[in-house]
């Protein structure tokens, strides 16, 4: 049984005695779950509260917002804009960065967070979560720019998911293993309910979304085809299949259980490498994935190790459980 300890517990002992975060950081974590917990209450409300549906405008995505995109966005930046840890946050839902304000002090850090993950699912109730990322700015100069925030993925000083579930749970990792809390909410804090979490390194049961199938490259139809061949096939086993279209459950689902998810290139954009975001959805992803003993790539390349060159870049996605995203990487290198 996982002992039952706080979030602050669990982030005072990773800064006291392993030495694996500073004070600054432990703080901003903590911020970051205390507006994870506003955000649930705002999805909890639902229909009795202002918060379905849309909003009208469109973001840098070019997706129509949902209110809850805009709601979420709004409380990450009000919670953490003041503390002094941050220098500044980027977010799915913002063109630009939003830099610290000077009546503020400016931290070390810099926040990336997709605020509503799964907006698809808000107005149909099923799981959605939100997803942050921390780096740390690097160059000491005054000021700050997206530049500042166009690092690889392996950087990372923290990321995780917050997803509003039958549970609220908050998903960690500050590089030293995964870990879960869930949300007591008689006391109003999240408990410690998993640690050193382990993704199985094989898995039968494969994430993506197959009405795109006529789109794809030669390697997925492959990889795909393999699976839904079964026990007859070249695999000889049956695969099931999964995909809730918000990617904190199925990634969730994986850590728990194992898994692949993917979300590859297709033909309807050329121009466009996939769908997912690099900054706030793939490499906070991969972070904890790999943590946990999985691998996540982008079909031909380890994702933590790309160097971005905008702030809203995407990638194609391939992670979860190890041997399968070798397999998958394997054939897409195989076809070059
Ligand atoms: P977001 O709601 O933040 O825009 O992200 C949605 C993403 C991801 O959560 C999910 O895995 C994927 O989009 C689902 O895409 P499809 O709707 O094309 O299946
Ligand atoms: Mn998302
Ligand atoms: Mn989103
Ligand atoms: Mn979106």
């Amino acid at each position: 049984m996982t002992r039952r300890i706080s979030l602050t517990q669990y982030l005072i002992e990773q800064q006291r005695e392993h030495g694996h975060i500073p004070q600054e950081l432990r703080l901003l974590i903590e911020v970051v779950a205390r507006a994870c917990k506003r955000i649930a209450i705002s999805v909890n409300k639902g229909a009795l509260g202002d918060i379905l549906g849309t909003a009208g405008s469109e973001n840098v995505q070019g997706e129509v917002q949902k209110k809850l995109d805009i709601i979420a966005n709004e409380v990450l930046i009000e919670a953490n804009e003041w503390g002094g840890h941050l220098a500044a946050m980027a977010s799915e839902e913002m063109d630009d960065i939003y830099a610290v304000p000077n009546r503020y002090p400016q931290g070390e850090y810099l926040l990336l967070f997709d605020p509503l993950d799964g907006s698809s699912n808000i107005d149909v109730n099923v799981s959605i979560g939100t997803i942050f990322s921390v780096l740390r700015k690097v160059n000491n100069a005054r000021g700050v720019s997206a530049d500042d925030f166009l690092q690889p993925g392996k950087q990372q000083a923290a990321a995780g998911y917050c997803l509003y579930g039958p549970q609220t749970m908050l998903v960690l990792t500050v590089g030293d293993g995964v870990a879960m809390f869930t949300l007591d909410r008689e006391q109003g804090s999240f408990v410690l309910t998993e640690e050193n979490v382990r993704v199985p390194e094989d898995t039968q049961e494969f994430a993506i979304n197959m009405s795109n199938q006529r789109h794809w490259d030669a390697p997925m139809h492959r990889y795909i085809g393999e699976c839904l061949d079964g026990a007859d096939g070249p695999r000889g086993k049956n695969f099931n299949m999964r995909w809730i279209a918000s990617m904190v459950t199925d990634v969730h689902r994986i850590l728990m259980r194992g898994g692949i998810f993917m979300y590859p290139w297709d033909k309807r954009d050329p121009g466009k490498p996939g769908k997912l975001r690099l900054l706030y959805e793939a490499n906070p992803m991969s972070f904890l994935i790999e943590q946990a003993g999985g691998a996540s790539t982008n079909g031909r390349q380890r994702i933590m190790a790309l160097t971005p060159t905008q702030l809203h870049e995407r990638v194609a996605v391939v992670l979860g459980s190890k041997n399968e995203v070798e397999r998958v990487t394997a054939y897409h290198l195989e076809h070059d």
